[in-house]
């Protein structure tokens, strides 16, 4: 059977799967004919009708082709998930007692299959199995048919809708966006996690973060930031760390400690503010994540010397790495990190880390010499989704830090130069975006809120 469109039928106006102004007919009235391309969701062939639920990244419609020619064709014997297709029809209400998206479905009177895809062993559900670890090496290796599946494609909007929302809040607040180099031949973060490459017969690598080229434009441009990729040869297969993430960074000039802490929770609590507004990511929040609840102001504040205390007074105490009570100084590894975070199950600022635990550039605490003015925001079910810090100030004490360090200071001559041209009070942070979608969508790791999560041993496809 070869199908044509009945020429007496109303012209068919095109619409995305979204549009729900369409005029519905019922028994009485005639609804609007309209053409949607789409792909199988799912088909249930029946008695007396085959239902298509078809999908176009928009929305999803129940797309009904009465038994007769349109069911015998040779297509539709062969219609499977992810056929691409596009049908022409009568938009109807649902009759009552039955259920579809919208409460509308497409009464079917033309088709014609654009893509077809496989309907036998290689067909996408055996490819994904939703059964099977969603990171196995199949899963994995299958991402791009992955992203087709309905949580793997929200994830994707809630990102991007979550990235408009920094975008749109910074605007709010009067930061300026810059786009720093990702080539770059200074580290920020340590060189035990830096990309190396040959640049032209030099030395370059990946960046870490585009902190100090931030700190460069404050002086011209005010409070900054940047939504940017950085890079980190992480050796470890954790859930929360990847090769290459996208990073939220901004720096504020002439602020002191506090204010750095307020403007973190103020900004934490406007993105979320702005993704619940809006009905489009809300919904993407309640299928992923039902129970998310934004956090309640203020925000809990702990040092990490409390910390210290605190995972040692837990009974049973919280180890470190080597299996030993916490002392100070430690770093808080991982493990002990994401324990501390579940029990308390709120956003903790962590404070004051130990010069030695942290960045050079790190500025001390006037008050304690041993600890920096640094704040690391920990999330229950993730951990860390920030690091910041006050930035030293003085040009002498930076020349020491880099030695400190065992940085050799010549590369960072505009970096130091800084604080020769009108230094400042100043400081800033890193936002891990992956690592705030699995915050705010509850996922397991943050490879689910990547496109194509790159890790080590995974830079494909
Ligand atoms: O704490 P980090 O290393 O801080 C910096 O890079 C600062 N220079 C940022 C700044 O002050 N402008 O990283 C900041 C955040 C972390 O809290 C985490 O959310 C994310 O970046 N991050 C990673 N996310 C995924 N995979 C990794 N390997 C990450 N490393 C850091």
């Amino acid at each position: 059977i070869v199908l044509t469109e009945d020429p007496s039928l109303p012209p068919a106006v095109r619409i995305k799967l979204n549009n729900k102004s369409i005029e519905l007919g019922d028994q009485t009235k005639k609804g609007t004919r309209v053409k949607v391309y789409g792909r199988i969701l799912n088909v249930r062939a029946q008695k007396n009708a085959t239902f298509i639920d078809l999908k176009d990244g928009y929305g999803t419609l129940q797309c009904v082709l009465p038994a007769g020619n349109l069911t015998k064709t040779y297509d539709a014997l062969l219609f499977a998930q992810e056929t691409a297709l596009v049908l022409h029809g009568e938009m109807k209400q649902v009759p009552p007692a039955q259920k579809a998206p919208d409460n509308r479905e497409l009464h079917v009177d033309y088709y014609k299959v654009l893509g077809a895809a496989p309907s036998d062993l290689d067909a996408i559900s055996n490819k994904v199995s939703r059964q099977s670890d969603p990171w196995n090496v199949e899963m994995l290796d299958n991402r791009h048919l992955v992203l087709r599946g309905e949580n793997a494609s929200a994830v994707m909007k809630l990102r991007e809708a979550v990235e408009l929302a920094f975008v749109d809040t910074y605007r709010d607040m009067d930061f300026h966006k810059v786009s720093p180099p990702a080539m770059v031949q200074t580290q920020v973060e340590g060189g035990s996690t830096l990309f190396k490459y040959d640049y032209y017969g030099e030395e370059a690598y990946l960046t870490q973060s585009s902190q100090l080229y931030l700190e460069t434009v404050i002086q011209s441009l005010g409070n900054v930031y940047a939504i940017e990729k950085s890079f980190r040869a992480e050796k470890s297969l954790t859930r929360r760390h990847l090769s290459e993430f996208t990073h939220v960074e901004a720096e504020m000039d002439f602020i002191e400690f506090e204010d750095l802490l307020e403007h973190l929770e103020e900004i934490i609590s406007r993105i979320v503010d702005r993704v619940l507004a809006d009905p489009r990511s809300a919904e993407y929040v309640k299928l992923l994540n039902p129970g998310f609840q934004k956090p309640t102001r203020p925000f809990m504040r702990m040092k990490y010397a409390d910390a210290i205390d605190w995972l040692n007074q837990q009974e049973p105490p919280i180890l470190n790495e080597e299996g030993n009570p916490h002392a100070f100084g430690d770093d808080i590894a991982e493990a002990a990190e994401r324990r501390m975070t579940d029990i308390i199950n709120r956003p903790i600022f962590l404070t004051h880390f130990p010069v030695e635990i942290k960045a050079f550039y790190m500025k001390k605490d006037p008050n304690d010499l041993r600890v920096t003015e640094s704040v690391d925001v920990l999330m229950p079910g993730v951990g860390e989704i920030v690091g910041g810090s006050m930035r030293m100030e003085g040009y002498e004490e930076l020349i020491e830090a880099y030695k400190k360090n065992g940085i050799g200071h010549e590369p960072y001559y505009w970096y130091t130069d800084l604080r020769k041209f009108g230094t400042s009070p100043h400081g800033g942070y890193g936002l891990g975006l992956e690592r705030f979608l699995a915050w705010i969508a509850n996922r397991h790791t943050v490879r689910e809120a990547c496109l194509y999560p790159r890790f080590m041993g995974r830079c494909k496809p």
